[in-house]
């Protein structure tokens, strides 16, 4: 059982799949481990740490080529062509939406493993790659959001005068967003927070920040039965851009966090509202690479509004590649170990596993998740 690590080949990727720790942890399972030179640079993880570990160094096509394929993005079209029918691929391989590379994967003979559909069970819960990375994603935007703030966040009395606290508002309150919110109180700002899922005032009150939501009765029923939002009526969406509209002009921070699985993000920031900001406003748009939730927000820039409002869709745990990493590799390994009979120190998989149901894209040829089947 030969386990590759891969190095990312995107250039905009940071972060590396397998850390010495999880390595470590594969060995004593009676994996060997083949590390891609330089996979963990830009994570901070040299070369000989993985060594140490128990792994070897080999090209980035012989990590492709091994039993079991660990890699953060979903393999490009020249890495798949150096997998090896039969393998197993573990990945984010964000699915939805590009249905040719989950083709392509098919094609290769390969299993290819989404981590971002396992269900919200407890047994999934160590290798929830979504709330590992949402969570690390939620504090860097506030992070983020003060570093180009050019004011502060807390209220400070000084001898000369009183600076006012900040106020920041938290658009869609999962994983992420909850995380900004307890970033944002702990550095001082006034936190408010907002999201379709009537779950969420709770937990937005626990943490200290306010509630601001249209309340209606649309809005008693906008979680489905595995704990996600659902798509909101024009009624409702509307309701709510006037609600928003009105909150969002006094506020001096914003970041949006709302995600649909499966949907392009909601929509939740217009120019118009934008343009009712402060100058010197900060935006941050977490939802940036999946069609964004604020308008003229662009991925992987800063934006400089006419009114002077910035609007922060820069890539986000990537700048966290450590933590982020140490986190992924964790998520991976709880997942992997599941696949490995321990007695026989060899891969078992079960096919009729709800998790691997869940996840496994494609197998034999052909695409086997219910959701990716061709029409
Ligand atoms: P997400 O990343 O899918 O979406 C972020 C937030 O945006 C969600 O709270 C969603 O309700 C909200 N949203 C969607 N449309 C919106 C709109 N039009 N306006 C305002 N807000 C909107 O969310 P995440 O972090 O994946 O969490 C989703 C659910 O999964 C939550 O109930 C969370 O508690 C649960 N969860 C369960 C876990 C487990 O049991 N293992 C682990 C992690 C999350």
């Amino acid at each position: 059982m030969l386990i590759g690590v891969a190095a990312e080949t995107d250039p905009a990727e940071t972060r590396v799949a397998a850390t010495p720790e999880t390595v470590k942890k594969f060995v004593s399972l009676g994996a060997k481990v083949a590390v891609a030179h330089g996979a963990g640079e830009k994570a901070g993880v040299p070369d000989a740490d993985y060594q140490s570990a128990g792994a070897q160094l080999v090209s980035a096509d012989e990590a492709l080529a091994a039993d079991v394929v660990l890699k953060v993005r979903r393999p490009s079209a020249q890495e798949i062509a150096a997998l090896k029918s039969g393998a197993l691929v573990i990945a984010a391989m964000d699915p939805y939406g590009h249905d040719d590379a989950v083709g392509a994967l098919a094609k290769s003979g390969v299993a290819a493993f989404a981590m971002e559909l396992l269900p919200r069970i407890t047994r999934a819960q160590v290798m929830d790659i979504l709330s590992s990375q949402a969570n690390l994603a939620g504090y860097r935007a506030v992070v983020d959001a003060t570093a180009e703030y050019g004011r502060a966040l807390p209220m400070m009395m000084t001898p000369a005068g009183t600076v006012p606290a900040a106020r920041m508002f938290i658009m869609g309150v999962g994983v992420a967003g909850l995380q900004a919110i307890a970033t944002g109180r702990r550095l001082g700002a006034i936190v408010t927070a907002t999201d379709v899922r009537p779950a969420t005032k709770e937990q937005v009150e626990s943490l200290g920040a306010k509630f601001v939501a249209v309340e209606d009765e649309e809005f008693k029923q906008a979680e489905t039965a595995g704990g996600y939002a659902k798509e909101m009526s024009d009624a409702y969406k509307a309701k709510q851009a006037a609600l928003v509209a009105a909150h969002i002009a006094k506020q001096d921070v914003v970041v949006t966090t709302a995600l649909i699985p499966g949907r392009p993000a909601p929509r939740l920031v217009t120019a118009e509202m934008i343009r009712a900001m402060r100058p010197g406003s900060v935006i941050v748009d977490l939802a940036v690479e999946r069609g964004g939730n604020v308008e003229l927000a662009k991925a992987g820039e800063v934006v400089t509004t006419d009114n002077g409002v910035k609007i922060i869709g820069t890539s986000n745990v990537t700048r966290l590649a450590a933590t982020a990493s140490a986190l992924y590799a964790r998520n991976l390994y709880a997942f992997v170990e599941t696949l490995i009979d321990k007695a026989n120190k060899a891969l078992a998989v079960n096919w009729d596993d709800e998790l691997v149901k869940a996840t496994c894209l494609t197998r034999g040829g052909a695409i086997v998740h219910p959701n990716f089947l061709p029409k």
